[in-house]
């Protein structure tokens, strides 16, 4: 047992005792709820003009609110703004400075309002801002894939299923597969954004109030579309985060299969890339390490993007409506996720944009006529034969060109007839690399022509999302002033 700080708190006359030491250290938040610190005195400001405007409180007395809300605002820009861990969490901090800037009349902010619509608000303008710059950061990764594959649409290099060498592909096919990725995860954050544009201000500790708040007005000048139509719902859900979590898990998913190939393919082993100086560590015991640390880290991150979004799973479930102090627990997990998805994808584009190509050692790595041992087979379709009969005949080669160390490509039509006799001409007429990469001109598929214009076409997407979010950052900035 300790003595608390004896701070007067907002729930004052009911207590007689002090919190306890531990009891404050132990549920204090503000060490992290400081991140929402511009965000609770613009809902704050909002709040006050509008107690104001309803003649909930004096225009005098709405003016004064204001005028010291601004006042805390720049403190917390230019960060001088006392930050106080006995003052539990940053709500009741910035009402704490405002009592200590504007004086008494202070006490009147916290009309028709509780902690819990406030927090809710918070965080809903946090998400929004939140999903915009994380879209802003996969625009970023998208466009210097685009740049490497458009830059590498000749560069061979062999695709792989159960990591065995399949099929050959263009180095420009492989990496348009994660633009398509990323794309469909700045759709998730797009989505969830949208879902966020009800305001919880005005919902008050779970059931409104009795005072004549003007609930659109709030959310107008917050930038919502309306007020959130449940003020149970308004105070204790937190699905907006969950989506944005579950959005930045499976984007850091993506992150990590990509970070994963830089891992492999730099390894001597592949040889396919080297990662600049500039993006790689050395070892402090072996003078000859360059390690792919950024790809790893970044692989690992993933692990802790994950389990942000299933601690917060584990924190609503079960959680009876509404508020549950509990929900204080929302807040790090996501903040944490944020940070490290921005982060990573920070650190991979300046990695894939400085990434060496060893485009000969990939084109090696392809050009094993076995590769092409499918093609083969579809030569004999095309001939009329049954693709499975096709699948056995082309196997029993590979299995005899193994067997006496013969190169596939090298066959001739007799060789082959041995295996079937619909075989029109030898594997050298019949498949070759380049050809097999042409043959694929199937939307989606390998052909010159057909992967050019898929990255022409996610080009195009890249400049339609880069509009969007620059017009949202734009109303954003509107609504901010
Ligand atoms: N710090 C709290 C949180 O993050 C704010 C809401 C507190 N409300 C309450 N009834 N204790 O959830």
């Amino acid at each position: 047992m300790g003595q608390g700080s004896g701070k007067p708190k907002a729930w004052g006359g009911r207590f007689r005792e002090a919190t306890d030491a531990a009891v404050e250290r132990f549920s204090a938040s503000v060490h992290f709820d400081r991140a929402l610190a511009r965000y609770d005195v613009r809902g704050s400001i909002a709040h006050a003009r509008m107690l104001g405007r309803s003649g909930i409180v004096s225009a005098e007395d709405a003016e004064a609110l204001v005028d010291g809300l601004r006042r805390v605002a720049r403190e917390i820009e230019s960060g001088e703004f006392p930050f106080d861990a006995a003052a539990e969490d940053i709500h009741m901090n910035v009402e704490a400075r405002l009592h200590e800037l504007a004086g008494p009349v202070a006490g009147r902010l916290h009309t028709g309002r509780s902690r819990n619509d406030q927090v809710a608000t918070d965080l809903a303008l946090f998400l929004r801002d939140a999903g915009r710059a994380i879209r802003r950061g996969l625009a970023e990764l998208r466009g210097v894939l685009l740049g490497r594959a458009e830059e590498h649409l000749d560069t061979i290099l062999p695709g792989y299923t159960h990591l065995q060498r399949a099929q050959p592909l263009r180095l420009a096919h492989h990496w348009h597969a994660y633009v398509e990725m990323l794309g469909r995860d700045a759709g998730r954050f797009a989505d969830a954004g949208a879902r966020l544009a009800r305001s919880p201000l005005g919902a008050g500790a779970l059931a409104g109030s009795t005072l004549p708040l003007d609930r659109d007005d709030t959310a107008r000048a917050l930038g919502f579309d309306e007020p959130a139509r449940n003020s149970l719902d308004a105070v204790a859900s937190r699905d907006g985060a969950l989506e944005f979590l579950a959005a930045a898990a499976i984007a850091m998913v993506h992150l990590s299969r990509l970070a994963e190939e830089l891992v492999l393919w730099s390894s001597s082993e592949f040889g396919f890339v080297e990662l600049a100086d500039a993006y790689s560590t050395g070892s402090s015991l072996m003078p000859q390490k360059k390690n792919p640390d950024v790809p790893e880290l970044v692989r690992g991150k993933s692990g802790r993007v994950v389990g942000s979004l299933v601690t917060l799973l584990t924190v609503m479930k079960g959680l009876p409506l509404a508020y549950n102090r509990d929900l204080q627990e929302d807040k790090e997990p996501l903040f944490d996720a944020f940070a490290t998805l921005r982060d990573c994808l920070q650190v991979l584009c300046g990695s894939l944009a400085t990434l060496q190509v060893d485009s000969d050692r990939m084109r090696e790595a392809a050009s094993d006529p076995m590769l092409l041992a499918t093609d083969l087979a579809e030569a004999l379709v095309r001939e009329g034969v049954p693709f499975r009969e096709a699948h056995e005949a082309v196997g029993r080669v590979v299995a005899h060109c193994l067997e006496k160390d013969l190169d596939l490509g090298r066959l001739s039509r007799e060789d082959l007839q041995a295996f079937h006799v619909a075989f029109p001409a030898g594997a050298g007429e019949l498949v070759d690399l380049e050809g097999s990469l042409e043959a694929r001109s199937l939307p989606g598929g390998t052909a010159r022509a057909t992967v050019a214009a898929a990255l022409a076409r996610a080009g195009q997407e890249l400049e339609e999302e880069m509009a969007r979010i620059e017009a949202e950052e734009g109303r954003a900035a509107e609504t901010d002033r």
